[in-house]
């Protein structure tokens, strides 16, 4: 019997690489010869490229929702549909520029947070993979909480995930309603905040900005939204990688590699956020294409990263590399403005359970990745369908 492994099968197409053990020499080969083309499976253009990326991007007719349904029509009319539309993420134009500055204000003015992931919370995450699963999904949207006083933590992660859920394209009605629940609910957290120094950034940013209460709450609950499945994409992909990689965290326990450069490798080589949309508000030549108005882009960060023109040698992973180009949080107007927040939650979370006693050589590399279309989470434990698939 011959015993060699097989190669595994490439993705099927771009969505399907989100949840592939290793989509990036896929994801490489399309890079150099497909960096922008229209898939007629998924009704798609996709750009790989980091020239495609960065041009879609940066285009003027390019939107973050299609612009006929600014709310996803399911959601049209309910509590977690009006606090999804005046998402700075998912708007553009005016009701974009005037949040947009009082998030990065808040953000880029709240001091360095000191993290306790470490103790009670990380020697939990030791019992198994699915304690670790939980540690890795959970903890950083209970830290968000508490950075914003939303009290109990726990029970503010667990409305956030089903606010979650129930924007995924992929939600049922009961998903729809539980979010629209969660929404309010996370109204109410919101109300009864206590007073912490990202609340009041975030009050007299939105103050200097002139945002009213309605579009401040919806906001600063969104960064909630935003945290979660990314950061723990961060985290999880991190540990994986420390699985996978004879010494490396060998070497990040010596300090010859500062976990800050992990991370940063981590997220050029197997971005959290593989994939985002755009929608063009006008007919636009790209890279010699003509795209019509109403056309969908599928814009493949995790991709970008690995095009050779930005990054030599892109498929070695390499924590050293000088000046590593990533396309992870974004680029453009719509670049996210929790980068360095995330970066702290996600090294608080390794290096705390790295100094619990975890060994991500012996806890294995991951089994799966969670359903989902546009997060790359590792999961140690056995599948399920995750909430917000
Ligand atoms: C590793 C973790 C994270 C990753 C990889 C990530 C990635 C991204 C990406 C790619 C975008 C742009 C989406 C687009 O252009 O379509 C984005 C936007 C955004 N992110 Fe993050 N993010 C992370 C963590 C966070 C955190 C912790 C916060 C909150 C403190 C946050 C808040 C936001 C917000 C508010 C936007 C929308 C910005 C806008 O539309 O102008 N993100 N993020």
């Amino acid at each position: 019997m011959d015993l060699t492994p097989r190669p595994l099968p490439p993705p099927r197409h771009a969505l399907d690489a989100v949840v592939h053990p290793d989509p990036y020499p896929w994801y490489r080969e399309r890079v150099a010869r497909a960096p922008l083309v229209f898939d007629a499976e998924l009704g798609l253009w996709v750009a790989a490229s980091a020239e495609a990326v960065r041009a879609v991007l940066a285009h003027p007719a390019a939107r973050v929702r299609p612009p006929l349904e600014p709310v996803p029509a399911p959601l049209a009319g309910s509590a977690v549909g009006a606090m999804f539309g005046r998402w700075a993420r998912m708007n553009d134009g005016s009701a974009h520029a005037a949040v947009k500055p009082m998030l990065q204000g808040a953000l880029g003015a709240l001091p360095a947070p000191r993290w306790q992931p470490a103790g009670e919370a990380c020697r939990q995450a030791l019992e198994g993979p699915a304690a670790l699963d939980a540690f890795v999904l959970g903890w950083p949207v209970r830290a968000m909480a508490q950075l914003l006083g939303l009290a109990p933590a726990e029970a503010v992660a667990h409305e956030v995930q089903a606010v979650v859920a129930a924007i995924s394209p992929r939600a049922d009605a009961a998903q729809r309603e539980r979010g629209d629940a969660a929404a309010r609910t996370l109204q109410q957290h919101w109300q009864q905040a206590q007073a912490t120094p990202m609340q009041t950034l975030l009050a007299s940013a939105a103050r200097s900005a002139g945002v009213d209460a309605a579009v401040l709450s919806a906001n600063s609950l969104s960064l909630l939204v935003q945290t979660q499945d990314a950061t723990a994409g961060l985290v999880a992909n991190t540990l994986h990688r420390l699985a996978v990689d004879a010494g490396l965290g060998e070497a990040v326990r010596r300090g010859s590699v500062p976990l800050p450069y992990l991370l940063d490798e981590v997220l050029r080589f197997d971005a959290p956020i593989q994939n985002t949309r755009r929608w063009f508000a006008e007919e636009a030549q790209l890279l010699g294409h003509t795209l019509r108005a109403g056309d969908a882009v599928l814009v493949l960060l995790g991709a970008a990263s690995h095009d050779a023109a930005v990054n030599p040698s892109p498929e070695r992973f390499d924590p050293a590399r000088a000046a590593p180009v990533s396309f992870a949080f974004g680029l453009g107007g719509h670049a996210c403005p929790g980068a360095t927040l995330a970066r702290s939650l996600a090294a608080s979370a390794v290096q705390g359970l790295l100094d619990a006693g975890l060994d991500p050589r012996r806890t294995g590399p991951a089994r799966h990745w969670y359903p989902l279309p546009n997060a790359r989470i590792a999961r140690f434990s056995p599948a399920q369908e995750h909430a917000s698939s």
